[in-house]
């Protein structure tokens, strides 16, 4: 085996481990967010947008059941890119992926938009607001009217109370798994608290101000949340 593909696979299996401590729920969040795009798209071909598609994780759980559905994932780090390549290759997808190194900003203007999109743990990483705003604006103009849009992020207000009660469920994760306590605070201090937290109303006012409608939250595990809404 090829240097790359053991890094790959070896960044692979610490990635697919750990998504699953940080969020118990994290392979039914996959199914839960299928269900939706299905029961919104019926069974006609659709194209999709994946923001963040490092992991190949979507592609991996969207992709072999749904034979109609086209991706365009991107992806600002080429590491993980590499994991979706040989996700898809692997689960023979290629002819339905179409992978980009960057941000949406290298997104090609379109010849149509996008039937339904996806972003799944991104925003936390953009620190600036209206960075977060741009991303969720640029996002929606590449979508038809109406396309259904999934957003998940770690979320909550910075020092309150109730982040902190969060946390700690989401540190119980780490130590039922196995972590000693003195590892698991790193992850708090050297990790967690180095991402962009901002509050639930303050997400749902950038989807709205995006041009989102409908905006509804379906989904919580630990300091992480899902809403679903529709491109205006
Ligand atoms: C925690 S991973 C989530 C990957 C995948 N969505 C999943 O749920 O398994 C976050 C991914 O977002 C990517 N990312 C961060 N900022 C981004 C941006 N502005 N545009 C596109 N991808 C970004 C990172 O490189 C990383 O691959």
């Amino acid at each position: 085996m090829k240097e790359e593909q053991t890094f790959n696979s070896e960044r692979a299996l610490i990635y697919e481990k750990n998504s699953r401590i940080s969020i118990p729920t994290y392979d039914t969040l996959f199914t839960m967010v299928q269900s939706y795009y299905r029961a919104q798209l019926s069974d006609k071909a659709a194209s999709l947008l994946v923001i963040g598609a490092g992991g190949g994780n979507e592609l991996a759980a969207w992709g072999p059941s749904n034979p109609q559905w086209t991706f365009t994932g991107i992806d600002i780090s080429e590491e993980m890119l590499k994991i979706a390549k040989n996700k898809s290759v692997q689960l023979g997808l290629e002819s339905r992926v179409k992978l980009i190194h960057g941000t949406i900003d290298d997104l090609p203007l379109p010849d149509s938009k996008f039937d339904a999109a996806s972003c799944i743990l991104v925003l936390h990483f953009i620190d600036d607001i209206q960075e977060k705003l741009k991303l969720l604006r640029t996002i929606k103009d590449h979508m038809k009217e109406g396309a259904p849009f999934v957003l998940v992020s770690a979320y909550g207000e910075r020092d309150s109370a109730e982040l902190r009660d969060r946390l700690n469920v989401w540190k119980s994760f780490w130590l039922d798994a196995g972590s000693d306590a003195l590892k698991v605070n790193e992850l708090v201090n050297k990790g967690i608290m180095k991402i962009s937290f901002i509050s639930e109303n303050q997400i749902e006012g950038l989807l709205a101000e995006s041009g989102f409608a409908n905006i509804t939250r379906f989904y919580s595990t630990g300091i992480f949340a899902g809403w679903i809404c529709h491109a205006e």
